[in-house]
């Protein structure tokens, strides 16, 4: 199967990076979300994006006009309809499962259906889901346009077409797919949790302050420190993510979230998104 169009669910940080790379690599978008002053800032901000990329010449005036004209913004689920969907909306297993039992109804067996989950079983969304053999992980890095990685999650159902089409599809769209195994936070979320735990625990415990890690682990050759990088992620996003895998894993110690994280949910404070997290914007 060919990919032609692409249906986009969420056009937060990840959604709106990922109808980018879409519709720059030539694919039609079409990028839903419930919100539609979200739908607003995506908008401007993959403008702001494409044009960058013009006065880089990195694309053509052209090419910036015409990618933006391949993507449809829409607040109506019903118009969401491709050849292959890619959930990125809120990281909750009701919220996804929801969502896609709802495109199924408009888009059917023949739609490849990706979930850009960080953290949760894809086994367990594609087990709530009419056709399982046609899910998969398709999970991007932030910012999408920027990072090259993508893990292609297998579910126990996904059928070995899907994974073979989504392996083509994110080729073609320039990026480095790798083929994991459903697990807790796949490969790179797990292997990444102890360094914003850990990086927690300094601060609970009064050894350090969260400016001066982010000084010391960037001088060390991390390329952002890990407070930094939690309010690019989104504190909300990161906290569900150390949840997830922390109760996935049967909550060992070292994986258990910091309440510093809930409190800045609590808060408000999601980071770059809402202007505060750890810093200010
Ligand atoms: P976000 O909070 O920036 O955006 C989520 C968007 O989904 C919001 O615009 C919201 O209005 C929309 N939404 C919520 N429920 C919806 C529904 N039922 N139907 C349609 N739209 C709905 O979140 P972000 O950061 O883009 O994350 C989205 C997904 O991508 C999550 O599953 C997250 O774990 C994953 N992810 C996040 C990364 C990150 O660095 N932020 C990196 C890789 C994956």
């Amino acid at each position: 199967m060919e990919i032609q169009s692409v249906g986009i669910c969420g056009a937060g940080t990840m959604g709106s990076g990922i109808a980018q790379v879409c519709a720059t690599a030539g694919f039609h978008a079409t990028l839903y979300d419930v919100n539609d002053d979200i739908l607003e800032k995506a908008k401007s901000s993959i403008q702001k994006n494409l044009r960058t990329l013009f006065e880089k010449n990195k694309i053509n005036e052209k090419e910036k006009d015409e990618a933006l004209e391949r993507i449809h913004f829409v607040t109506d689920q019903k118009q969401c309809k491709a050849d292959l969907i890619i959930e990125a909306i809120v990281e909750n297993i009701e919220a996804k499962t929801s969502l896609f039992n709802h495109l199924s109804n408009v888009n059917g067996s023949k739609t490849i259906y990706a979930t850009n989950t960080s953290s949760l079983s894809v086994s367990e969304i594609a087990g709530r889901f009419s056709y399982p053999q046609r899910m998969a992980g398709m999970h991007f890095f932030n910012p999408a346009p920027i990072m090259k990685l993508v893990e292609v999650v297998t579910a126990e159902k996904t059928s070995a077409d899907v994974v073979q089409t989504i392996v083509a599809f994110a080729n073609q769209l320039g990026k480095i797919p790798v083929i994991c195994k459903d697990s807790p936070g796949f490969i790179v979320n797990r292997v990444a949790r102890p360094f914003y735990i850990e990086s927690l625990r300094l601060i609970e415990e009064g050894h350090a302050g969260f400016a001066t890690i982010d000084h010391l682990l960037e001088a060390a050759g991390f390329r952002m420190g890990p407070f930094k990088l939690m309010d690019l992620i989104g504190n909300d996003v990161n906290y569900a993510v150390s949840l997830s895998v922390y109760e996935q894993l049967n909550k060992p110690e070292r994986l258990k979230p910091s309440e510093i994280q809930k409190e800045k949910v609590e808060n408000g404070e999601l980071g770059k998104k809402t202007g505060r997290g750890y810093y200010q914007y």
